[in-house]
């Protein structure tokens, strides 16, 4: 990666140094979903390639869900949690509706000093955060950022709606950003909305559950993910064909594999991380690249596109390369 807009020498360089990911514990199957709504798992599989999700149980709050996530990061990292300097969660579904959650995650881990705020960016909040961490970091006003994906969606799900019920889940992941030894490590952002479709996905505060036009959101994400994708590797002058793993918001496996497509990625590089997953909005991508390291699909140095697009609609698209240290 070099670019004009790179952080000239002598700047920090931020690196992703560790990663963190949690899934709660409630296995959501699509044979349990088949028990109660006029679906298949067939069906399912085939439209969506979702397979199964996770859903918090009552009582249980997404901030230790988050909180989880961030202390396996900073385990990975090898930084003291009172090290960290801010703490971004991105997310839309906040256990309540004022604090967000990055107080409570920060407390949790032991984060006491740190700056603490909530992101409200959809599906792209994690790279929103990711943007901000890197930002941070090469100004010299922060050492090291949590960045934290986390997501309640069952709690803004009509489980009564078959056309929505089977897509989404719960999880959080988290990175830690430190000035690191590659220059520069963390690319060139792409970001993106289109507000005059707002109504094509959204949720309201009085009746918060996630109403939505399937089709249309579909043709959307795949059209602004490619569009997005191309101008992040035309403004980082690097060729498709230099990412060694991309990661698409995992919404449904059929838009991943658009997307994709239209890039020239094979699919061997590609995440489908959704399958076990489904969609877990902001937590997506930091999911989907802890798996991936878990099965040995990330290598130090390894290039990383990743891209996301939903409710705005909002999107962006960031480049990394991967972090040293393998877990
Ligand atoms: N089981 C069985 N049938 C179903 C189900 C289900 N769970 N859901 C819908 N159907 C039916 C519909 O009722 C319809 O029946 P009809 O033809 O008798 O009217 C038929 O299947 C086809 O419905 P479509 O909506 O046309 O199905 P499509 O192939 O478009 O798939 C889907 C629907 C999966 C929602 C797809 O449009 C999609 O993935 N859209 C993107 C949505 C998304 O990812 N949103 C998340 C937020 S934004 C983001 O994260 C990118």
């Amino acid at each position: 990666m070099s670019t004009p807009d790179s952080a000239p020498d002598g700047r920090p360089a931020p690196t992703i140094t560790g990663i963190g990911a949690a899934l709660p514990g409630r296995l959501v199957t699509n044979a349990a979903l088949v028990e109660r709504l006029d679906t298949s798992d067939e069906w399912i599989v085939r439209r969506t390639g979702i397979r199964e999700r996770r859903h918090l149980s009552d009582g249980e709050s997404l901030s230790d869900l988050a909180a989880t996530a961030c202390a396996q990061a900073l385990e990975d990292a090898g930084l003291p949690a009172a090290e960290v300097d801010h703490v971004i969660c991105a997310t839309i579904t906040p256990d309540r509706l004022t604090p967000g959650i990055a107080p409570a995650t920060a407390a949790k881990i032991g984060s006491l000093s740190a700056g603490v705020v909530d992101i409200n960016a959809a599906c792209a909040g994690f790279l929103y955060g990711l943007n901000q961490a890197a930002a941070l970091i090469e100004s010299g006003r922060a050492t090291n950022v949590l960045v934290c994906g986390a997501e309640a969606l069952s709690r803004i799900t009509d489980h009564s709606d078959r056309g929505t019920a089977v897509l989404f889940g719960d999880g959080a992941g988290a990175v830690v950003v430190s000035p690191g030894a590659r220059e520069p490590s963390i690319g060139t952002f792409v970001f993106g909305y289109d507000a005059t479709l707002e109504e094509t996905l959204y949720a309201e505060r009085d009746t918060p559950l996630l109403r939505m036009a399937g089709q249309q959101v579909y043709r959307h994400a795949v059209a602004r993910m490619t569009e997005a994708t191309e101008l992040l590797l035309e403004r980082n002058n690097v060729g498709a064909s230099e990412i060694d793993y991309f990661v698409a918001h995992q919404a449904n496996a059929r838009i991943v594999s658009a997307v994709a497509e239209a890039l020239g990625v094979p699919s061997e590089r590609v995440s489908f991380n959704v399958e076990w997953t489904a969609n877990t909005s902001a937590a997506s991508i930091p999911l989907a690249l802890a798996a991936a390291e878990r099965d040995g699909l990330l290598h130090p140095g390894a290039l990383v596109g990743m891209v996301a697009f939903g409710a705005g609609f909002v999107w962006a698209a960031g480049l990394a390369r991967w972090k040293d240290n393998q877990t």
